[in-house]
């Protein structure tokens, strides 16, 4: 285990203990609150190769991070992903390894992903009905993505949870369905707020904008929510279901409340140390990795020293430009 004193802490006390790693801009579906249908996705040489996703990996854990995400885009399309999976599985320190997927790879790789280690999943799911799926997705194929649920549930996961973006006038309309599926099968359900990330001209987000208070109401026709302590330094709030082992959350990344807690960074595929979501600090790894006079101990110290970038909260404004042109895929969930 890593005993040392923590390592990263920013300009206000908070310790970074969680890292959220994109392992790929890409995808196969192009869901209409993350992506433009036409997208340009970055050329090779700017995405951080396997082994320097590991480098950095490594280099967080040993600065005190315990828990890995690995998103996307969508994870599991990087060719060979499984290798990097199973490296960062054996880094000594790490004591939780996760990832957030679309399940569209899941029927081959759920039990692939258990086996190296992975210990929790989230499944994004936003509709149980084909065509509304295909809709919302523009190309996914929902019985793929329920085969690789079942996958996952045989699998052996300790705990997966579905994410599910509620849209108004899309599928605000399926709250009940999704709490039932996830609740009938032993998962926990995560109903998310649109955030204003990227550019997309498919929808108003302002009109389409859906608040956890009123999934939440909805929620309460049929289940009786007590909430539950938490100490995950997210946006998420989580409710227990009376009669039911499942748990609700609610992500709300338009309140800032819970920046003071606030325990994270992302690091994009192109190998840029975010400090927070919604702002573009950002410290650039790739060109650490690059250099050849630097080595593990300067990549260390330029995570180290980004602490200092981190602000105090962030804003969106569904109403405004975004001033984040980033994609979400371009983010890392
Ligand atoms: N707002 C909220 N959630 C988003 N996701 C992707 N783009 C957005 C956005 N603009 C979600 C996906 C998935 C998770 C990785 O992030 O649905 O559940
Ligand atoms: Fe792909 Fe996830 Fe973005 Fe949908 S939300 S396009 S599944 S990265």
């Amino acid at each position: 285990m890593n005993c040392q004193p923590p390592q990263l802490v920013d300009r206000f006390g908070r310790e970074i203990s969680y890292a959220r790693l994109s392992v790929t801009d890409r995808c196969d579906f192009r869901c209409v609150y993350c992506m433009a249908e036409e997208m340009k996705f970055l050329p090779r040489s700017q995405v951080l190769s396997l082994e320097e996703l590991f480098e950095v990996g490594r280099a967080l854990v040993e600065l005190g991070v315990r828990k890995l995400r690995l998103t996307g885009g969508e994870p599991l399309v990087r060719n060979q992903v499984m290798r990097l999976v199973e490296r960062l599985g054996q880094l000594p320190g790490l004591a939780e390894l996760t990832m957030t997927t679309n399940g569209s790879q899941l029927e081959r790789l759920a039990l692939p992903l258990r086996q190296a280690g992975v210990r929790r999943l989230n499944i994004s799911l936003d509709s149980l009905q084909q065509d509304k799926f295909r809709r919302i997705t523009r190309s996914g194929d929902l019985r793929r993505v329920l085969r690789g649920i079942d996958a996952a549930l045989a699998a052996g996961f300790e705990r997966i949870k579905i994410n599910s973006v509620i849209l108004k006038g899309r599928n605000e309309d399926e709250i009940l369905a999704l709490a039932e599926f996830a609740q009938g099968r032993g998962m926990d359900l995560s109903f998310i707020e649109e955030m204003p990330l990227g550019l997309i001209d498919e929808h108003n987000r302002a009109l389409s904008f859906c608040s956890s208070d009123e999934v939440r109401e909805i929620l309460q026709r049929c289940y009786t929510l007590t909430p539950v302590d938490d100490s995950t330094g997210g946006p998420s709030r989580y409710y227990a279901a009376a009669g039911s082992a499942a748990r609700f959350g609610f992500i709300s990344p338009h309140s800032h409340n819970f920046c003071h807690l606030c325990n994270r960074v992302r690091v994009t595929v192109e190998g840029r140390l975010l400090l927070c979501l919604g702002n573009e600090h950002s410290v650039d790894l790739r060109a650490v990795l690059r250099d050849p006079a630097s080595g593990r101990d300067t990549l260390r110290q330029t995570i180290i020293d980004a602490m200092d970038l981190k602000p105090e909260q962030h804003h969106f404004d569904l109403n405004a430009e975004p001033d984040i042109i980033r994609f979400m895929n371009m983010t890392g969930g």
